[in-house]
């Protein structure tokens, strides 16, 4: 039996415990140092097993949370079209924020790139690139059928989905020209591990994107930020707010990686541009800032 052979799956599988290249036969594969088995079930890898533990109590807030605010649709076009929604969405104000990120995402990859699409989601981001011809691993905790990698049930194409820890990615070294973190990257627990994962399975030189992230010039907005979401979280839900996950960037975390980074900001229109300076006048804290932020190991060059 040869690595990752005969199956649909089209990246080379590792380990998440010691990164051993994977033996695949039919929906299982098994790791030949560990002798782990990790199985394929309802059209998405499982990865997770005890890795779970300590993300329970994080997913069940999630999802009491999303589905109180309106996120998620029982309609298959919902799916499709995101990141464009209707007007009456719950949720229209940040779609149309994402839809203006993922025009400038689209621009930024090159044609034909194979992608992972860490924190998928429902995997929105992944069918709108797999239907212009990429390959892309879709990558979550979460397999809700709403909020999760479940809604791949929606989409007319097959997605390629992987439940998973993004501090433990399942993959081979250096096998993906883009890695997006797609509104995922500010719920790590540990940021440095997070990014090294994503470093180890690009390929040497390719792109890390991290995209809409709330970023805050100042730490204390992002701290501040997560006090009025904490008190939310209490007050209309009754639920304590995971404090083990940061929750926002700053730009100084990416100042402070070894890596090159460029910065593009996500506009939507003028009353958006405006929301600084707006704050800055009602004396309230610094508004988050949304965007691409494309990183590169320090020796590639900017082309
Ligand atoms: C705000 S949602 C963004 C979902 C999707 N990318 C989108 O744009 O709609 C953040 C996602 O990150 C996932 N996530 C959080 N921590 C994770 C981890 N350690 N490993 C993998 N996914 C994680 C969550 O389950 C959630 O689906």
């Amino acid at each position: 039996m040869t690595a990752n052979s005969g199956v649909s799956c089209s990246f080379m599988l590792a380990c998440p415990t010691d990164r051993a290249r994977l033996e695949i036969e039919g929906d299982a594969a098994r790791c030949p140092i560990c002798g782990c088995v990790y199985a394929r079930t309802n059209q998405i890898w499982r990865f997770v097993d005890h890795r779970l533990a300590p993300y329970e109590n994080f997913l069940a807030t999630y999802r009491v949370v999303r589905r109180a605010e309106g996120w998620g649709s029982h309609d298959a076009a919902y799916y499709c079209n995101l990141p464009q929604t209707s007007r009456d969405d719950p949720q229209a104000a940040i779609w149309r924020v994402r839809a203006a990120s993922f025009k400038k995402l689209v621009a930024l990859v090159e044609p034909g790139a194979r992608l992972l699409d860490v924190g998928a989601g429902n995997g929105w981001l992944s069918y709108q690139f797999a239907r212009r011809g990429h390959a892309v691993a879709a990558l979550d905790l979460n397999d809700d059928a709403r909020e999760g990698l479940g809604a791949q049930n929606f989409y007319p194409l097959p997605l390629d989905c992987y439940q998973a820890d993004f501090d433990h990615l399942p993959f081979d070294a250096a096998q993906f020209d883009v890695v997006i973190f797609n509104a995922s990257l500010h719920y790590s627990r540990n940021l440095t591990q997070t990014l090294n994962e994503a470093w180890r399975v690009l390929k040497p030189n390719d792109k890390l994107i991290v995209m809409d992230s709330p970023l805050y010039r100042q730490r204390a907005s992002g701290k501040a930020m997560l006090r009025e979401k904490a008190n939310e979280f209490q007050s209309r839900y009754g639920l304590e707010m995971d404090r083990t996950m940061r929750g926002f960037l700053t730009f100084d975390d990416f100042q402070q990686s070894v890596c090159a980074w460029q910065w593009y900001p996500t506009r939507v229109d003028w009353r958006w541009a405006l929301r600084p300076l707006r704050a800055r006048a009602l004396g309230q804290r610094e508004p988050a800032q949304f965007g691409v932020t494309v990183g590169k190991p320090p020796a590639a060059r900017w082309t």
